[in-house]
């Protein structure tokens, strides 16, 4: 008997609601969605007011499903395929120089995650792909040809996992005798490596998660270049956002949200003074150090239980939202560089 095609879960969208009332678009706004995804915020922001929404999506896939959504909708949704660090440039094409709300919701979607052949899940075996473009390095070309300090660097940078360098080894020491070529292989490894750990970590009464996790999270941020493009996507949105104008930013992971964090903290003049003894950088009055953001919330807006009940996906997801100031982006402070 055939074994029925897995079809992927269909992508419930993250903190709908939330980020809907955050950007909360008027019929005259125009709207960046820089994820369009599976478009269920466009499809938000479309259904609850007149507004005109561009949306950016890196996937080929995304963008077959955003086509035959802009018929739906008469001429107010444009999809348009790149990174969303580019959306300045992918905006002027369309002859839209600014925006009045931008939302990112970073990270893959759950049709991404359930295609074994996209190779992002350690829980369907697939090639190990992970780009979201389908184009450029992929998880294997890096596994296979990177030497054991750089994988342990993106492991332990990218995935915070403490036995960054004890899998890396093992990773170059295997490969000589066969190349890593599916998921499951990798995932194997990681499980087989770190299985005394995770025994010992069980006994303490820790959460059970896959071993292979954060391998996994770290290679895709790396070959996806995530990290820098959610720093120039952010740089690019204070550019296009007009006075007034909304930012919305969900993310699932510490790394992002603390870069989301830091950005906001710094644009809006509420970085932390170092020191008492110090003076306080926020109460600087020149020209330059004037905020370009203001936080609407301070601090993120979580799921709900009622939220977490029907998606568990939604489990890390987090909410940032600040206002677009007046001041012009060239003379607001730039935010920090985050080193990977
Ligand atoms: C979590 S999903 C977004 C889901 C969407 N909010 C929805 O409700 O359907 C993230 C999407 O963003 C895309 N993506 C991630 N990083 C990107 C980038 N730098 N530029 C453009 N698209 C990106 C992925 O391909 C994926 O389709």
């Amino acid at each position: 008997m055939v074994a029925p095609v897995k079809q992927p879960e269909a992508h419930i969208p993250v903190l709908r609601d939330e980020v809907l009332s955050s950007l909360s678009p008027q019929d005259t706004d125009t709207i960046l969605d820089g994820t369009f995804g599976a478009g269920g915020y466009s499809r938000a922001i479309l259904e609850n007011s007149k507004a005109v929404v561009y949306a950016i999506d890196r996937d080929p896939s995304a963008i077959i499903t955003g086509r035959k959504m802009e018929k739906e909708f008469d001429g107010r949704l444009h999809v348009l395929e790149g990174c969303f660090s580019d959306m300045e440039q992918l905006l002027a094409t369309q002859g839209v120089s600014t925006v009045d709300g931008v939302v990112l919701d970073i990270g893959v979607s759950s049709m991404q995650i359930d295609q074994a052949e996209r190779g992002f899940s350690f829980m369907n075996d697939g090639p190990l792909d992970m780009r979201m473009s389908s184009s450029g390095t992929s998880a294997a070309d890096v596994v296979n040809n990177y030497d054991e300090d750089q994988l342990t660097e993106i492991f332990r940078n990218l995935g915070e996992e403490k036995h960054a360098g004890l899998i890396a080894r093992a990773i170059v020491k295997d490969r000589v005798e066969t190349p890593f070529e599916t998921t499951k292989q990798l995932a194997e490894l990681v499980e087989r490596l770190l299985r005394p750990f995770t025994k010992a970590s069980k006994k303490k009464g820790k959460k059970k998660t896959n071993p292979a996790t954060k391998i996994f999270q770290a290679l895709r941020i790396y070959v996806n270049d995530e990290l820098c493009e959610l720093e120039r996507g952010l740089e690019a949105a204070k550019k296009i956002l007009a006075p007034g104008g909304r930012l919305a930013i969900v993310s699932f992971h510490s790394l992002e949200d603390r870069m989301v964090k830091t950005f906001l903290l710094k644009e809006s003049g509420n970085t932390p003074r170092g020191s008492r003894h110090l003076p306080d950088p926020s109460a600087s009055t020149t020209s330059t150090d004037k905020p370009a953001f203001k936080l609407l919330k301070k601090g993120t807006i979580k799921p709900s239980e009622a939220e977490l009940e029907r998606n568990a996906r939604a489990r890390s997801s987090r909410l940032r939202v600040a206002v677009r100031t007046e001041e012009p982006a060239s003379s607001t402070p730039k935010a920090v560089e985050v080193s990977i």
